[in-house]
């Protein structure tokens, strides 16, 4: 993994960026040694490395059982019970999988991320279908939409295949000891996988959360541990920018925000990139936006948003920076074929990889936006593989843990949450909120 910034830093000076170097210094000391703020949540620090080796053995045979039974597993959970996986899934899963002829891998689909009514009828028409296990993913185990998702999929999983092989087809993963999740587990004796408590939600990827998924959609957790161990290495053991990424990250992206950018766009330019660029935005969101502070992490798909978004990032309020996630190679080849009339004019392409002209398209973008005053920070892989997005996922985290702390917030905490979650419990009619009910009620009036 490369990380370039040398398209931003005049955007946000080299004292600035020194200055936040320095002050990183001490932080990494604060975040390693666990005496900075939130020190309570600092688990995913020592994962994968520290993980019980027994884990992933479990993992890895969970997931053989569940893909010799199943063509689809459903996960359900919602922000950092989901993302995480579904991230590295897509990523590394074939574009059109439901379609390839013979497949072999089950296919992965998602429940109890939202409340769409016909989301979730769909599913269930698709349920009755297949064969399929399920894992129903809540750290607290009390988080409305998930729970709701599992009621309709316990009844219907129960209903296809009888109580006793719905049990055994369905895993929890949760807390050790709280949350109706855990006591439903327990009294109907499913598989479980704890989530250690001192790793919160958008932090815990790399434990059964993330991994029992990926190893059931058939990729290679040991490699994906693999990758996040060599960078984990890299981030504890120095806090010089030269060696460690994520202080170098970290000290550019706050210089930007102090120099007046307070919006940070993750751009891709591979649609499998989606659902990692989401994974970002709920690490980063959920992590910095706190005290009428942090960055505001955004995500575009180009080159796709560049017929969207593209005229506001090139011209649009001066409020941006960008941070280019860039793939160099790709794992297929597709060239453009030679035309004999060349009628729509693009023979001088043919012969030409649909990556070279990606990366053609991504560096003019770069120059362009940066001539437009959008400053461009560059983070770039090799390939997507297992072991790259172990790597970045390890380093996104430790940055992002860094950034926070350089903020002054504390970055494993989201107090936010519960004030969408008191209203919608106060409307939906939940024992304990009538009053407030009655007020929001008013309110809408
Ligand atoms: O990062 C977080 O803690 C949150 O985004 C949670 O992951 C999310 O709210 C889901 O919570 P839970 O796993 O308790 O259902």
């Amino acid at each position: 993994m490369n990380i370039d910034i040398s398209k931003a830093i005049s955007f946000a000076g080299v004292e600035r960026i020194r200055q936040n170097e320095t002050e990183l210094k001490s932080l990494h000391k604060a975040l390693v040694n666990g005496t900075g703020k939130g020190n309570d949540f600092l688990g995913w620090m020592k994962l994968p490395a520290e993980s019980e080796p027994a884990i992933f053995k479990r993992i890895k045979s969970d997931a053989e059982k569940i893909r010799a039974q199943s063509n689809v597993f459903v996960v359900i959970g919602i922000g950092g019970s989901y993302l995480g996986a579904r991230a590295v899934i897509d990523c590394l899963s074939h574009p059109f999988l439901p379609l390839v002829p013979g497949r072999q891998d089950p296919v992965i689909l998602y429940a109890g991320e939202n409340l769409s009514e016909d989301y979730h009828a769909g599913l269930m028409e698709i349920l009755e279908q297949y064969d399929y296990s399920v894992a129903v993913i809540s750290k607290s185990g009390t988080t409305t939409e998930p729970a709701i998702a599992f009621r309709i999929i316990k009844a219907h999983i129960e209903k296809k295949y009888g109580k006793k092989e719905a049990a055994e087809r369905i895993i929890a993963i949760t807390d050790a000891h709280r949350g109706a999740l855990k006591k439903l587990a327990v009294e109907e004796g499913y598989s479980t996988y704890i989530i250690p408590d001192d790793v919160g939600g958008r932090y815990s990827v790399l434990t059964s959360v993330g991994l029992l998924p990926i190893a059931v959609a058939g990729f290679d957790i040991d490699k994906l541990i693999g990758g996040a161990n060599t960078m984990r290495e890299k981030c504890l053991s120095s806090a010089d920018p030269e060696k460690n990424p994520a202080i170098r990250y970290a000290a550019i992206r706050n210089a930007l925000y102090q120099s007046g950018k307070p919006v940070e766009i993750l751009v891709n330019y591979l649609p499998n990139l989606y659902y990692f660029t989401e994974w970002w935005k709920q690490l980063y969101g959920e992590s910095e936006g706190k005290e009428n502070k942090g960055i505001f992490p955004a995500g575009v798909s180009f080159t796709t948003d560049l017929h969207s978004m593209g005229q506001y990032i090139q011209d649009g309020t001066r409020l941006m920076f960008e941070t280019i996630l860039s793939v160099e190679n790709s794992g297929k080849e597709l060239r453009v074929p030679f035309l004999e009339k060349d009628s729509d004019g693009l023979n001088f392409l043919a012969g030409k990889r649909l990556t070279e002209i990606n990366h053609m398209a991504e560096m003019g973008t770069l120059l362009a936006h940066v001539d437009g005053g959008v400053p461009n920070i560059r983070i770039s892989v090799t390939e997507l593989n297992e072991e790259t997005l172990g790597a970045l996922i390890y380093f996104f985290e430790f940055a992002c843990a860094l950034s926070g702390y350089l903020l002054g917030v504390n970055p494993f905490d989201q107090p936010g949450v519960e004030a969408y979650k008191k209203n919608m419990f106060a409307l939906i009619g939940k024992p304990g909120f009538e009053e407030e009910g009655k007020k929001l009620r008013e309110r809408l009036k």
